[in-house]
């Protein structure tokens, strides 16, 4: 097995980086201009986590690619971090959201689109009941609201490393098996500790220890994790998991956001898990703002029993703009013409396409690395094994080899997620897009290695 050799990733990185400021001058510019309007010169601070000195300001985005203001164009494997997993701008969705928007955008009064959405989510997920927001983090803030409303527990439980929006009670994590805010954690309310219980993932002993208390309201979990690497379920956890879920009188919110990549109806459908609430926001709209999530039947009634109609507006669900028109016209466009069937085949053998080739070029460098995919998504890991758990794929990260590849890759008209090793597929994604990706791939790994 071959070891990176520090010296030589630091050399590489600033040749890389002197690269990327000689291509990038109109970038530049306005990330220069942009230090005096804008807090650290970006819209948003995650912004800065791009791989180079700043964010490349972008002209036009079109289905699978990206034009920057210096007129560089890219294969997008990013497509916003799964908000553009539709592709940017498919036109039928965006004619669609031209006409809404000159027909009335935010109404506080339903529109049809509400029901044909609500009817295709319940087709595709098999949960009968659902409400709109603007954000995943908000549908799962509701979801754990009304899961501790109907149990009338405090606590939620999260997997180590897991990822579900700016949600404050997600944002735990264990030290030396202690829960505490998460490295990172920008100004908790409170010590996540009072209200997060958080285990490992795919360990049903420790998953039971921390049920045992009864007062875990409900678990948060996406099916497959994917915002700490992928790590995939073992045989058999989540049938167990959901048995003692039940047994122990909570709920589980299955978080889709993400793990839709596995199919039409997400990894609910595919691996039939049987979830009391489900959160599927960010692709819904093809990037439109706007998400959902979906309930049982158990908790719809539930729930019901315990809203009242002169309280029903401010009990703490909601969100003035939460189910406009907009983002209703967007969501119907999106699962009636683009997330569909065929798409996901299209995008799901385009994945495989990838980590096929990226296997094969790690195996070639001999480099202790490993490739995952989950449906349209995949991601490499600096482990040789892929990772069980949250704790495990943690351990394996590598912030200066990670920062040098998407550089690298971004150079050379490829970009990835800032936040990980992360490709996802759009419906028009090509195959001889994911040829470019691993033509870079085998030149940064060869570099790397000779
Ligand atoms: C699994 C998961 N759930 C929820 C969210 C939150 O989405 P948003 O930032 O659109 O609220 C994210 C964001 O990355 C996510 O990865």
């Amino acid at each position: 097995m071959t070891t990176i050799d520090r010296t030589k990733l630091k050399t590489l990185q600033q040749r890389e980086e002197s690269r990327f400021l000689a291509d990038h001058p109109k970038s530049a510019a306005l990330y220069n201009r942009a230090q005096s309007s804008l807090l650290g010169g970006v819209p948003m601070n995650w912004m800065k986590k791009w791989a180079g000195a700043f964010p490349v300001f972008v002209k036009s985005a079109n289905l699978a690619h990206i034009t920057d203001v210096d007129n560089r164009e890219y294969i997008d494997l990013c497509l916003g971090d799964t908000g553009a997993m539709t592709g940017h701008s498919p036109e039928i969705v965006a004619d669609v959201v031209a006409r809404r928007a000159k027909e009335g955008i935010t109404l506080m009064l339903p529109t049809e689109d509400s029901l044909w959405v609500g009817e295709d989510l319940k087709r595709r997920f098999g949960l009968p009941y659902w409400q709109f927001t603007l954000t995943a983090t908000d549908a799962n803030r509701f979801a754990i609201r009304i899961a501790r409303e109907i149990t009338q527990r405090s606590k939620i439980l999260v997997f180590h490393y897991c990822y579900h929006g700016t949600v404050d009670e997600s944002f735990a994590a264990l030290e030396n098996g202690v829960v505490g805010p998460r490295r990172g954690n920008i100004g908790p309310p409170v010590n996540p500790a009072e209200t997060t219980r958080v285990v490992e993932f795919n360990d049903l002993n420790v998953l039971e220890d921390a049920l045992k208390h009864h007062d875990v309201a409900c678990i948060l979990a996406e099916p497959a994790m994917t915002n700490v690497g992928i790590i995939l379920p073992e045989d058999g956890f989540w049938p167990a998991a959901q048995e003692l879920v039940r047994r122990y009188g909570s709920l589980l919110i299955a978080d889709e956001t993400h793990t839709i990549c596995a199919g039409p109806g997400g990894c609910t459908a595919e691996w039939k898990l049987n979830p009391d609430m489900l959160v599927f926001g960010k692709a819904i709209g093809s990037g439109i703002p706007g998400a959902t999530f979906g309930v049982s039947e158990e908790v719809a009634q539930r729930i019901s029993a315990r809203i009242h109609l002169e309280d029903c507006d401010v009990g703490g669900i909601g969100g003035t703009l939460a189910g406009n028109a907009l983002s209703l016209a967007a969501m119907r466009a999106t699962l009636e013409y683009i997330l569909t069937p065929a798409a996901f085949e299209h995008m799901i053998s385009l994945a495989k396409r990838f980590a096929d080739a990226v296997a094969e070029n790690i195996r070639a460098a001999g480099l202790p690395w490993n490739v995952i995919r989950l449906g349209a998504r995949a991601e490499y890991t600096f482990a040789s094994k892929a990772p069980r758990n949250g704790g495990e794929s943690a351990a394996a990260a590598d912030f200066e080899l990670e920062r040098l590849l998407h550089l690298y890759a971004l150079n050379r008209g490829v970009l990835l997620t800032p936040f990980h090793n992360m490709a996802l597929m759009c419906p028009a994604t090509t195959e001889a897009d994911i040829d470019a990706h691993t033509k870079v791939f085998a030149s940064a790994a060869a570099e790397l290695t000779s």
